[in-house]
């Protein structure tokens, strides 16, 4: 039985590592075909593209020359498309599409199978776990409805209205999360949220507008511009959420951005942030100057952020300890919880407290708190993953101010737990 918590930690490890794989080959691919588009010159013998003019203006043909790897390369853009139609294409979307695959399963296995720790706060909202995780999973396919629709309204003509508009969305979606779910599942599903947009945009707007080209151009029928122009605008939104979606996915490593009363204003400011911040690249690989203020901008944000963050009292993260459910209690019915409190309270507590007694930690580590029996029985697994199987925790500097667990002690966490998995 204890097997299955080992397995299931390799897996969680293996889909992280492959989101994180994935998603750098999105975003890589996406920087670099926006540096690309930016900085192509003009060259004298370029070819004509086939509908350049009425498409987008001539600043939008050029050619770029690289180097990489120790070669030369030639790249040239056309106005959409060059006379002929060559034979062969590389599209560029399983990046995006694996990012958002791994990415809900990670969520799943982090946040919905662990509902209880990570996802429900019984001060906020005493759901049971089905119910939040039906609301995890219908704000997402729902933001991506209301972002649809904003953006296909008149109001999609108008980029000064529904830029704002947009925002304002966000901003509501992470207020709604924090008055439901713990402060770490709230900043992630911002995350997701924006997350699942970009690649719906690219599911369901910029490939089916380019397959649409492609065929027509491949029949030698002139493309409607307005599925350029529309698979542009959602591309433009993406390149504007990317740094905001991966401080989003990050700060669940760091409570003292999630952890507050705040976090969803930290959110709002984030979103911002990542704005000005691409807007800062964006100008720059445009060779149209560099604009300092973009970067003041940004640490001015950031500095903002860091107050906010010691403002608003912590909230009580992970909220499921206050009330134990039925599913934690076996592990405080357990043989052997009596002894592994023992050892947690001596052991771990002075640093994964409410208040960490040790000298320079201002929040719990990792935001994990473990003081009363309550919040041990429902940090079982973490204390078997970190201190029993592994040798993770106490840290080992430790040792030198007599904190450690001889591997006995560590053996009757391990026992404490797996007794609790078989029933004894
Ligand atoms: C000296 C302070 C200190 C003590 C004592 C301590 N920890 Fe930690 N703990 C930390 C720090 C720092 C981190 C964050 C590690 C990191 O950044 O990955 C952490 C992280 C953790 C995590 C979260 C790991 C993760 O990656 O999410 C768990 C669970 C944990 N500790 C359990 C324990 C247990 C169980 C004990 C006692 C046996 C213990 N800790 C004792 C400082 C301490």
């Amino acid at each position: 039985m204890y097997e299955y918590a080992l397995v299931w930690e390799w897996m969680a490890f293996a889909v992280r590592w492959l989101h994180v794989v994935t998603a750098i080959a999105w975003i890589g691919s996406s920087f670099y075909f926006i540096a690309l588009d930016l900085g192509l010159r003009r060259a004298p013998d370029l070819p004509e593209g086939a509908h350049d003019e009425e498409w987008q203006g001539e600043q939008w043909r050029g050619e770029q020359w690289q180097i990489h790897g120790g070669d030369l390369y030639q790249i040239r853009r056309f106005g959409v498309a060059p006379a002929e139609m060559p034979e062969h294409l590389t599209w560029f979307r399983w990046e995006s599409y694996a990012t958002w695959l791994s990415g809900a399963t990670l969520l799943a296995i982090v946040y919905w199978a662990g509902a209880e720790l990570f996802l429900i706060d019984p001060a906020k909202a005493d759901l049971a776990p089905w119910q939040a995780i039906a609301l995890s999973a219908t704000s997402l396919v729902l933001g991506w409805v209301v972002y649809d629709r904003l953006c296909k309204s008149p109001l999609g003509e108008h980029p000064a209205t529904l830029m704002p508009l947009l925002f304002a969305l966000l901003v509501a979606t992470g207020w709604s999360y924090s008055q439901i779910f713990t402060g770490r599942a709230m900043m992630l599903h911002m995350g997701a949220f924006a997350a699942t947009i970009m690649t719906a945009n690219i599911a369901h707007i910029i490939i089916p507008s380019q397959r649409i080209i492609v065929a027509d151009l491949r029949a030698g029928r002139k493309p409607d511009p307005k599925y350029g122009r529309t698979a542009r605008l959602r591309a433009t939104h993406n390149n504007y959420l990317t740094l905001p979606v991966i401080f989003l996915m990050l700060s669940n490593h760091y409570p003292l951005a999630f952890a507050t009363e705040y976090n969803w204003l930290i959110a709002a400011l984030v979103f911002l942030m990542g704005v000005v911040i691409r807007h800062g690249f964006n100008t720059r690989h445009a060779r149209a100057g560099n604009p300092r203020w973009t970067w003041l901008a940004a640490v001015v944000l950031f500095a903002l952020i860091v107050w906010l963050s010691s403002l608003a009292p912590r909230d009580h993260e992970p909220g499921a300890t206050q009330n134990m459910r039925p599913g934690h209690s076996r592990f405080a019915e357990a043989a052997g919880f009596k002894e592994a409190v023992q050892l947690v309270q001596g052991r771990c507590s002075l640093c994964h407290g409410q208040e960490p007694a040790w000298e320079g930690m201002i929040v719990p580590p990792r935001g994990v708190i473990l003081e009363s029996e309550a919040e041990i029985a429902a940090r079982a697994r973490d204390i078997y993953l970190q201190a029993g199987r592994s040798h993770a925790m106490p840290p080992p500097f430790t040792a030198k101010f007599g904190i450690t667990l001889s591997v006995q002690e560590r053996k009757l966490l391990v026992n404490w737990y797996e007794n609790a998995l078989s029933g004894s």
